[in-house]
């Protein structure tokens, strides 16, 4: 935890840029270039928190129901030892997001872990009731090795810019980094042992739920990315006129091929195609993530 530690104790610079500006949505509207410095640079710290955020829920909620389903779910030996590493690695980085997040914004995050994130409570109980169960619901282990592959671009995304990045920031993301490799190499031992396990058409079902939550969640900017940008007009009342724009322009991002391939690419998530490729039922993915084309159609 020694990242983490450096984090908390080191204030932030928000004269730097906390991500690359290539991470965040507005960055492919029509209208960002036309703003001034210090507004792209406050709706990037603010859009940075909101990533820190996404992580922070994804590990909170779903990804230690689901490794300790998948412990009790029985695993070769070799496996469940990757699974006990996989749990603590995990608490480490909750720790990590969250400290960073109250260095980012003290008094936002006071008293919480989500200032964007919010998903309503009947949801979240039976998203965590069904990640209790990834043998039933082996569709997690999908989403984790997408998200997972994807966090890895960012730490790369992250490292190849950090000389105008903030160092904590920096500091925290490559730590993550380190650790989602070693991640994402047991999220497809996972699939290779659970995959094969589960029945035909519990495989289907569970295709479609992945589709519907990445689409529902994990693509297009949607009530989260709008609460950023709410929040950042708040922070700059001046750009209070332009507010419908700014909306606007973020629900027609859904059409920009040049931002979907930002999120989601063959080079972004490579393991992640291959094996939809390989996986018959994954082939409709096209249709939430544009930048997949499933190996044959191409
Ligand atoms: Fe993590
Ligand atoms: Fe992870």
């Amino acid at each position: 935890m020694s990242g983490a530690a450096r984090a908390t104790a080191t204030p932030l610079d928000d004269t730097r840029w906390f991500l690359p500006e290539s991470l965040s949505p507005l960055a492919y509207t029509r209208i960002y270039a036309g703003l001034a410095l210090e507004h792209r640079r406050r709706y990037n710290q603010l859009h940075a928190t909101y990533v820190n955020e996404q992580i922070l829920f994804f590990e909170q909620t779903l990804a230690e129901n689901v490794l300790g389903g998948l412990r009790r779910a029985g695993p070769p030996a070799a496996l469940d030892a990757s699974l006990a590493r996989f749990i603590d690695d995990e608490r480490a980085h909750i720790a990590m997001f969250r400290e960073l997040n109250r260095c980012c914004a003290p008094a936002a995050y006071a008293t919480r872990d989500y200032r964007f994130v919010a998903l309503p409570g009947p949801a979240a109980r039976v998203l965590a009731a069904a990640s209790r169960r990834p043998a039933r619901f082996p569709f997690f282990v999908w989403l984790m090795l997408l998200m997972e592959e994807r966090a890895l671009h960012y730490g790369r995304e992250i490292v190849q810019r950090r000389g105008e990045l903030e160092p904590a920031f920096v500091e925290t993301h490559v730590r993550h980094l380190r650790d989602e490799v070693h991640h994402v190499r047991w999220d497809e031992e996972i699939l290779d042992w659970l995959w094969p396990r589960t029945s035909r058409p519990l495989r289907w079902a569970n295709a479609v739920l992945f589709r519907w939550l990445v689409g529902e969640f994990f693509s297009v900017p949607r009530r989260a990315a709008v609460r950023v940008v709410d929040a950042w007009i708040a922070a700059c009342p001046e750009l209070t006129p332009r507010r419908e724009v700014f909306h606007r322009e973020l629900r027609e991002l859904r059409q920009r091929t040049d931002f979907h391939a930002s999120l989601y690419s063959r080079t972004i998530v490579p393991r992640t195609f291959a094996r939809f490729d390989g996986a018959r039922e994954f082939a409709f993915m096209c249709r939430v993530l544009p930048g997949y084309r499933p190996a044959g159609a191409r």
